[in-house]
């Protein structure tokens, strides 16, 4: 089937303008209008008498269903509104971690062994992993164990600091958890581009960290208990280039409960 044809009946540019108008809001729909204005401008290539004649391929087969799959979330999709809008929950967890998953099972399609492995453990393992593969076990695995994680650490609820032995740890490492906060927004702002900024244990200590890309601090050692995506993927649909005030609103969604479990195993 023609792409375009999926779209929408065929429309002008001025058509398409006028009806998603120009604000920066509506900047990226315009685009898509646009593009699939000039693309019905054109004839489709299923439509030329060339393509007509030749006979219908096999379908490409479906990627691997494993060993990875998608992790539900704990809340729905729309729990963490307004700090984080629904569009971009649906379309960070249904697509973006979706084709980490994708990509990581294709990747590992070859490489039986590795299925009984888990992901924290390839990224732990990194140079173990066969150098075919390592530069996409790192992108996509690192891309599916981050998600997990961020997804596992946020909730619309739940205490507001941490408590107990995580606190009393922030307090020894970080000074104190305001001042730990202040640390993990500066990760978060000097990460230039994509990546992550992670609260860590190291050595039995906690350390604040940043990751260009998937990068896991699991490949240098350190274990994340808590992470913050500041890919622009994570914030651009409501809060465009503004990505500090995406990081205030989000350090609020931080569920300290999940965060002293993961530092309690941590730990060992
Ligand atoms: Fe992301």
């Amino acid at each position: 089937m023609n792409p375009s044809s999926r779209l929408s009946a065929p429309v002008s540019r001025r058509d398409a303008l006028r009806a998603f108008g120009a604000s920066a809001v509506t900047l990226a729909a315009s685009m898509l209008a646009l593009r699939a204005a000039a693309a019905d401008d054109k004839p489709a290539a299923s439509e030329t008498p060339k393509e007509k004649e030749k006979p219908a391929g096999p379908a490409a087969p479906p990627p691997p269903s494993g060993p990875f799959t998608l992790p539900e979330l704990g809340f729905a999709y729309d729990a963490l509104e307004p700090a984080i809008d629904t569009a971009t929950m649906q379309i960070h967890h249904k697509r973006h971690h979706q084709a980490y998953i994708i990509n990581a099972n294709i990747a590992l399609k070859d490489h039986p062994k590795l299925h009984a492995w888990s992901a924290e453990q390839m990224l732990r393992d990194i140079k173990k992993v066969p150098g075919t593969i390592s530069t996409a076990v790192r992108n996509n695995v690192g891309g599916h164990a981050n998600h997990t994680l961020f997804w596992d650490i946020l909730t619309p609820g739940g205490p507001k600091e941490p408590s107990g032995a995580l606190k009393s740890a922030i307090d020894r490492d970080l000074s104190n958890f305001g001042s730990m906060v202040v640390k993990l927004g500066e990760a978060c702002m000097t990460r230039f581009g994509s990546g992550w900024a992670w609260l860590c244990v190291y050595n039995k200590k906690l350390s604040i960290y940043s990751t260009a890309n998937q990068d896991s601090p699991l490949m240098d050692g350190a274990t994340p208990i808590l992470g913050i995506d500041v890919w622009e993927h994570a914030y651009y649909l409501k809060y465009q280039n503004k990505r500090a005030e995406y990081v205030k609103a989000v350090t609020g969604l931080i569920n300290w409960d999940k965060v002293a479990e993961r530092y309690k195993q941590a730990l060992g």
